[in-house]
């Protein structure tokens, strides 16, 4: 009667139901924090995902380190000497799934970091599409009651806290000329640029409906808000960012994109 085969070693480097689990809500933080990124969601949130997921790699590398690096040369190969790490990770389908899982999880985190490291940051505000232009109180504003010559702050729905985000809503004496957008102009006079000065990112304060102009107190910037926002006087050399203005169904004003351009001063 022989005896029964001992049991197969255990070659995944990660057994259990934690280590698991932990695999899987990684893989889905990272993909989330991918996604967090293309979409534009909120710093602090793709900051969360992003350092959670690091800390699930973290404890997965714990995890499979000590058992992995113990099996990848077997004990049998050992002795023979014939055995390289590489030449083993590659005659094991079991170790070679390991660590290229392990290799892509690590490229897609570092690949995030940089793209996350390299954002540009100035052209991230909360402004979207189809995000409602609101006073600092949170009202919307229907395009027909803006009285002629109004000017005043806004802000998009749900950050009105956001310095970054901040704009200007005037309603012209006359009608928008070029270089302005003529496509983000609701009703040829009402339009919206971004509050924070282009020169030294200071809040433009002062509209002066007789010639349109908006003026930074800080060092005298004067911008034409018929034209696009050009700077006319002052040290400023960029226009104010436009907004992409419409209505929506109901009349009131609405963004139809962000901005297109970084607002404030562009430094380097
Ligand atoms: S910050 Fe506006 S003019 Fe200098």
């Amino acid at each position: 009667m022989s005896a029964a085969a001992p049991d197969a070693p255990d070659r995944s480097g990660l057994r259990g139901p934690v280590p698991v689990a932990v695999a899987g809500a990684t893989v889905l933080l990272f993909a989330a924090f991918v996604v967090g990124l293309v979409a534009g969601w909120r710093t602090g949130l793709i900051g969360t995902l992003l350092g959670i997921g690091l800390l699930g790699a973290a404890f997965l590398v714990a995890q499979v380190r000590p058992r992995t690096i113990s099996e990848l040369v077997w004990p049998d190969e050992r002795e023979a000497g014939d055995a390289p790490v590489a030449a083993a990770v590659a005659r094991h389908p079991v170790r070679r799934r390991w660590v290229l899982g392990g290799a892509g999880l690590g490229a897609l985190g570092g690949i995030g970091l940089l793209a996350w490291l390299g954002r540009d940051e100035s052209r991230r505000t909360p402004w979207r599409r189809g995000v409602h232009v609101v006073t600092a109180d949170g009202e919307r504003i229907r395009a027909d009651e803006v009285p002629v010559g109004g000017f005043g702050t806004v802000w998009p729905e749900g950050s009105e806290r956001a310095d970054s985000a901040s704009a200007v809503l005037v309603r012209l004496a006359g009608d928008a000329e070029p270089p302005t957008v003529l496509e983000w102009v609701v009703g040829r006079r009402i339009v919206v640029y971004s509050k924070i000065c282009t020169h030294a990112g200071c809040p433009v304060g002062l509209y002066q409906e007789i010639d349109d102009s908006l003026f930074c107190p800080c060092h005298q910037a004067t911008f034409d808000a018929a034209r696009g926002a050009v700077p006319t006087f002052g040290p400023a050399s960029r226009p104010l960012p436009q907004l992409p203005l419409g209505v929506d169904g109901d009349g009131f004003l609405v963004a139809t994109g962000g901005f297109a351009v970084p607002v404030g001063p562009v430094r380097g």
